[in-house]
């Protein structure tokens, strides 16, 4: 099985991403701040959303704001419509229907399934972690330790940032039960070698549990190609509302026990769902995906389904964020004291996203968020929860890093302002 899903037609063969039409679908791009245009570098913490978003959502309560389970219109158009968000995200991912868990965000679907796994878990079972990982990938594990699970982490090569394939290789043994990785940091941005580590979960006779929060918006993702267990992601990182959306194969969703409530189903993907879910937000994760469809198109008119136009905005996305990231570093090569964390290798830029997280010596990152937000360009700055990165490098006790995080609808003039405003501000 290829390890991961051929890009049809080949990158040359695509049109460029259709720049000016994928803005012009972002009302809130729009915006100004201080007389300054604003500038969304923010993408890892969340991303705007198209036009299409927010009046499917807005649509939904409109008209068919309604539970699920009524014998009427409303309630009917309502399943009608999840059905369809499903479909969507499975496409996206995918997978079957039936494979996707929708919930209020990864972090509370990964604390929900390490319940549920960890119910068959006891002293003697272990499971492997990594210090690259957002916190929402490690602590709901880690919170099994009460069960006398034995927890273990794989480190990362504190020079690139790089996930330590050798050390995830040793901490992978015999009893190992669980293999949770991220696809990509969402701190320094960093892409991992998940393909590796699924095939070493799976060796040792382990589940493989991907967080694909960071990567989902620039990278294209094939849980069938993949060979993962389970994958979870988040559609406000990827242009859509604040949901999380699970995959788990279904003979996991069928074998496992969910925690729930006795008058909800048996069956799968329901019985993982708890409660009512925020059904207008599911109407614009199809919406979302509608998004993704129409910019696949463009760059690939002849795309004979949803996902290979999926696919095909992927592979615009992946051509333009290169550039943009080949931008960035030469910029920040060449700002003096400034140190950029992860791979700064033109060359190896298919082991990164375009997520950055720089310090600058005599400003903290709270300054030069502060300075750079003043002027409408909008970074982050701290841990951003992926706590070991910045404890490992020991940078969390001095405020983090300061983050500038690109996706596709962010432009190389945006990048050259940015730059410019950041050289400014540190010469100040
Ligand atoms: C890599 C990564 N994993 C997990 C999460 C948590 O996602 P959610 O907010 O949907 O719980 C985030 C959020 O920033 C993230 O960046």
């Amino acid at each position: 099985m290829p390890l991961a899903e051929p890009m049809t037609p080949t990158a040359l063969d695509l049109a460029p991403l259709d720049l000016t039409w994928a803005r012009s679908q972002f009302p809130s791009l729009a915006q100004t701040v201080n007389g300054q245009p604003a500038v969304f570098l923010d993408g890892p913490g969340g991303t705007q959303v198209p036009q299409r978003v927010i009046d499917a959502i807005s649509d939904y309560l409109t008209h068919d704001n309604a539970n699920t389970g009524g014998a009427y219109q409303t309630s009917r158009n309502t399943e009608r419509m999840i059905a369809e968000a499903r479909a969507a995200m499975a496409d996206f991912l995918n997978c079957d229907a039936e494979e996707i868990v929708l919930g209020a965000s990864m972090t509370a679907l990964t604390y929900a399934m390490s319940r549920s796994i960890g119910r068959e878990l006891g002293p003697g079972d272990e499971i492997v972690l990594t210090l690259l990982d957002h916190d929402a990938n490690f602590s709901p594990w880690k919170a099994l330790e009460e069960k006398d699970v034995t927890i273990r982490a794989a480190k990362f090569n504190a020079g690139d940032c790089t996930l330590d394939m050798d050390d995830m290789e040793r901490q992978i043994t015999r009893r190992t039960r669980v293999v949770a990785a991220g696809y990509a940091s969402n701190a320094v941005g960093t892409i991992n070698n998940v393909a590796g580590v699924v095939r070493l979960a799976r060796e040792a006779g382990a589940l493989s549990y991907i967080d694909a929060v960071h990567y989902a918006p620039h990278g294209v993702i094939d849980v069938r190609a993949l060979g993962c267990d389970f994958l979870a992601c988040s559609t406000y990182k990827f242009f859509g509302p604040h949901m999380g959306v699970l995959y788990g194969k279904r003979e996991h969703l069928q074998r496992l026990r969910p925690y729930k409530v006795r008058p909800n189903t048996n069956s799968i993907p329901n019985c993982w769902e708890w409660g009512t879910l925020n059904h207008e937000c599911i109407a614009g994760i199809k919406a979302c995906v509608d998004y993704w469809e129409e910019l696949g198109r463009r760059a690939n008119p002849s795309a004979t389904s949803r996902r290979a136009a999926i696919v095909a905005a992927h592979a615009a996305i992946r051509l333009h964020e290169r550039a943009l990231a080949e931008k960035m570093i030469a910029g920040l090569s060449a700002i003096p004291r400034l140190k950029l964390y992860g791979i700064g290798d033109s060359a190896r830029l298919d082991d990164r996203c375009a997520t950055f997280a720089v310090r600058v010596d005599g400003h903290t990152p709270l300054e030069l968020a502060t300075k750079l937000g003043d002027r409408g360009f909008f970074t982050w700055d701290g841990n951003y929860y992926a706590i070991n990165v910045t404890e490992q490098l020991d940078v969390e006790r001095t405020g983090g890093f300061l983050r500038i995080g690109l996706v596709h609808y962010n432009t190389a003039e945006e990048v050259e302002r940015m730059l410019a405003a950041l050289r400014e501000i540190v010469n100040l």
